[in-house]
């Protein structure tokens, strides 16, 4: 009896609890309407408006704009298809590892609440529910920019054949060094923008000597490696790890050199956008842009910008792009599970703030692990079915603190096999290269550090992968810094 009443009891407690947390996420949420009610104005409009108005709108990354109902009813089938098949919006994290604070997915309930409007005929409502429209700065992301940096000279890109990547380094005309909060670039004319990446060049580099400020410049492609095949030998001698792991990285023997990340360009990709840290531009320093257009058909001509939000006072953390990459890989013709995998450690604790992982066409899945001093292993990010369309950054919801000594491990898989739509042909064997029918194996992440004087290009060490023997701290510099933005050059 007693029992009963208590089940009872519960089940009612059970039930209006329910009731709170369906009305909660209600609340956050769109009230569950039946189709036929469920109106553009009030249901569907403030779904477009957080989740999707950011890219569809005028000048921005897709085709189309969802910003009205004359905009959307066009489109309604394909929006309930693109969301029930979860092909918008684009995120491609396993929600089963870390959270993200730059997530994009819908609820079970936006989703429904779509489909319900599709199936009831898409209608429109009454104007008057519409919710305030989200103000937009036109032409930026991050707001009015403090800087715009423009290419001096427009690039023509011709109807056909391939491009090599270009690079101009921009005078920065920063008389004093400069904290960056924001930034974000603008292509000139996306039809023909594959990517573009913006480097920090300090004044001390050597990176691009060669080239005129204000030109365009090709730098002169390095010999291979010839001692590139040693790379294969299973075991590495330990005190070889560290020139094995160079060998490996044929590429980023002058990483030290090269300029830092600052932002870039490519579909998916969102500005950058930082809340405690900062990135610090140093007085004197250049911009650097590498950019990479791809012909289609009809010549075109670009002039990309960069626009730059600044910090007023010196942040407490400074943001810093590193990168574990390997150069060093062969994938064998037809081969539709191919195997790469990167190491760095990390030589200071710091803080780690975000993750992206960067292939081409052959690219299969994506996966960042930390491998902590004392052995315990902890997935990062795991992106099971990486879209090279998709250049997606995967911002921590908590930044994590990766005490010195810990390793940050990256898996790769390839498919070259011809049930890969994308690839351009199985029959090659692949290399790293900088076209997209060649391929990159880079895992870019950025953490934060509180002394703003740190040597980024000291922060990591590039090893062997599988490497698990600590590693003697070393007091000096190393010689051969690897790593720091050095994946980044090549993107
Ligand atoms: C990060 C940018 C971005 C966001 C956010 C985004 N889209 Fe898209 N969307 C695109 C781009 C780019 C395309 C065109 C390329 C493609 O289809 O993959 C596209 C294509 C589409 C298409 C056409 C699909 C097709 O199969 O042709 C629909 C419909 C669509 N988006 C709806 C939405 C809806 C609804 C949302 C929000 C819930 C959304 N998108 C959010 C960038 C975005």
């Amino acid at each position: 009896m007693k029992g009963r009443l208590l089940k009872g009891l519960l089940a009612v407690v059970g039930l209006s609890l329910c009731g709170l947390l369906m009305g909660a996420a209600a609340s956050n949420d769109t009230a569950p309407t039946p189709p036929g009610k469920t109106t553009f104005y009030k249901d569907v409009l403030p779904i477009l408006q957080n989740n999707c108005q950011s890219c569809h709108r005028a000048g921005e990354v897709a085709p189309m704009a969802l910003m009205t109902y004359d905009d959307a009813r066009p489109w309604a089938v394909a929006i309930k298809l693109a969301v029930t098949t979860k092909k918008m919006p684009p995120w491609y994290a396993d929600p089963q590892y870390g959270h993200f604070s730059n997530e994009r997915t819908l609820t079970p309930q936006q989703i429904r609440t779509l489909v319900s409007w599709v199936d009831g005929g898409a209608k429109p409502g009454d104007p008057k529910d519409a919710p305030a429209p989200v103000k937009f700065v036109d032409g930026w992301n991050i707001g009015v920019p403090d800087r715009v940096i423009e290419m001096p000279v427009a690039y023509n890109v011709p109807a056909e054949g391939t491009v090599e990547y270009q690079y101009i380094v921009i005078p920065g005309g920063f008389t004093q060094d400069t904290w960056i909060k924001a930034a974000e670039v603008r292509p000139g004319n996306r039809a023909v923008v594959h990517h573009v990446i913006a480097f920090i060049r300090p004044p001390d580099s050597k990176w691009m000597q060669d080239a005129k400020p204000g030109e365009f410049f090709v730098p002169k492609k390095e010999p291979e490696a010839k001692d590139a095949k040693d790379k294969d030998k299973p075991e590495a001698k330990p005190e070889a790890k560290q020139e094995g792991s160079d060998q490996q990285q044929p590429r980023r023997r002058r990483a030290g050199d090269i300029g830092e990340l600052l932002v870039g360009y490519a579909p998916g990709l969102q500005p950058l956008q930082l809340t405690d840290e900062a990135k610090l531009i140093k007085a004197g320093s250049d911009i650097v842009l590498q950019l990479h257009y791809t012909a289609n058909g009809t010549p075109g001509s670009d002039k990309t910008k960069i626009g730059l939000i600044f910090t007023k006072q010196a942040p407490k953390l400074r943001s810093i792009q590193l990168a574990a990459s390997n150069a060093g890989f062969k994938i064998p013709p037809n081969d539709s599970n191919y195997e790469v995998k990167s190491q760095v450690e990390l030589q200071e604790t710091v803080t780690l703030a975000d993750l992206m992982p960067h292939m081409h066409f052959r690219g299969k899945d994506f996966r960042f692990e930390a491998i902590y001093p004392d052995g315990r292993t902890e997935t990062l990010l795991s992106v099971p079915n990486y879209d090279f369309n998709w250049q997606l950054g995967y911002r921590l919801a908590t930044p994590m603190v990766l005490p010195k000594g810990t390793r940050i491990e990256c898996t790769a898989h390839f498919d070259n096999s011809a049930n890969n739509p994308y690839n351009p042909d199985p029959t090659k064997e692949v290399k790293w290269g900088d076209q997209t029918w060649e391929e990159m194996m880079i895992g870019f992440f950025s953490v934060t550090v509180a002394d703003p004087k740190v040597n980024a290009a000291q922060l990591v060490k590039f090893e062997k992968p599988g490497t698990r023997t600590s590693t003697q701290p070393t007091t000096k510099p190393e010689s051969k810094p690897a790593g720091s933005v050095g994946g980044s050059s090549q993107q």
